[in-house]
């Protein structure tokens, strides 16, 4: 049986509003679990319960009924939050620290010291390729450099999960590719990745397994590959087909009592693919300024 990194067991959550008696079941009997080594993925629209979700996982707000557990410890143990690194969702920076400074300071407050704690930095910002930045202030950090280090930072003591509320919110498609691909580098560096965002196509691509939470409640949970496979649906994609054998396949197939095309036509890219082919060659040919700036 694999481990579980994070284990959610009938969690509810209420809020009073301080109006009368009023208050917002903001996760309602919650129930679900992120495998050691894998990236989970939490979405939903906004006011669904997401970051209310990770707080109670982190330890960071009490449960009203339920529990969380983090490699089998009470989300609340101290052990457990030592396993865990957190990016919130609007992180706060020191904007007049320099990329290494910040991951110094953070890494001193986890009780690194010397060289162990000079390595690790080293380490931290080639990891979220920031190596060329590591002398500039955050203040002149991009929001995707920012984001970067902060996921750097929730590194610092070597965890072995790391959660991320939005990792990609406010950032541009080329900055969130880069988040997406160091999302990857972290599972393959054995981390377990959970994270949560309403950005659907993001999810999709680093997400092992996927929950769907809606009011508080989770409506779809599994593996991305069967949420999102249409069962009774096949689809072909043929190269350079002439008009002649697209003919004979319509007439196979109009010979067959079961099988009938629902479309024909030309795989269309996304928008967000065509963005990055344009926008990601343009940072390949000329380096974005963070890369420029020589240490
Ligand atoms: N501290 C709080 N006090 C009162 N209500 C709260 C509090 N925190 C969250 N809520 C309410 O709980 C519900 C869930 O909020 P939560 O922030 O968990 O949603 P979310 O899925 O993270 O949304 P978003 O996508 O906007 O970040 C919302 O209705 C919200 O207004
Ligand atoms: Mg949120």
């Amino acid at each position: 049986m694999s481990e579980n990194a994070v284990e959610v067991n009938n969690l509810t959550k209420v809020f009073r509003t301080g109006i009368g008696n009023q208050y917002v079941v903001a996760v309602d009997n919650l129930s679900f679990h992120v495998k050691a080594g894998e990236v989970y993925g939490l979405i939903g629209p906004n006011g669904s319960g997401k970051s209310t979700t990770m707080k109670v996982v982190l330890g960071l707000m009490a449960a009203s009924k339920g529990e969380a557990k983090v490699f089998g410890l009470d989300s609340g143990d101290i052990r457990a939050r030592n396993e865990t690194g957190f990016v919130p969702e609007n992180p706060y920076f020191y904007k007049h620290l320099t990329g290494a400074e910040t991951l110094k300071f953070y890494g001193k407050l986890c009780g690194m010291r010397g060289k162990a704690l000079k390595s690790r930095v080293e380490e931290l910002l080639e990891l979220v390729g920031l190596e060329n930045a590591a002398k500039r202030r955050l203040g002149g950090y991009s929001k995707g450099m920012l984001q970067r280090i902060g996921l750097a930072q929730s590194l610092v003591q070597n965890p072995r999960l790391v959660i991320l509320d939005e990792p990609t919110a406010g950032v541009d498609p080329v900055g969130s590719r880069e988040i997406r691909d160091l999302i990857l580098k972290l599972k393959d560096e054995g981390y377990t990745v959970f994270l949560c965002s309403h950005l659907l196509e993001q999810v999709q691509e680093v997400c092992d397994r996927v929950g769907i939470i809606f009011e508080g409640r989770m409506r779809r949970e599994g593996p991305l590959e069967e949420l999102i496979k249409i069962e009774t649906q096949t689809a072909m994609t043929l190269e350079n087909a002439s008009p002649e054998l697209l003919e004979k396949i319509a007439d196979l197939i109009a010979a067959d009592d079961s099988a009938s095309i629902i479309e024909t036509g030309h795989p269309k890219t996304t928008l967000e693919r065509l963005f990055i082919q344009i926008a990601g060659k343009r940072s390949k040919e000329s380096k974005p300024a963070d890369e420029k700036e020589a240490s």
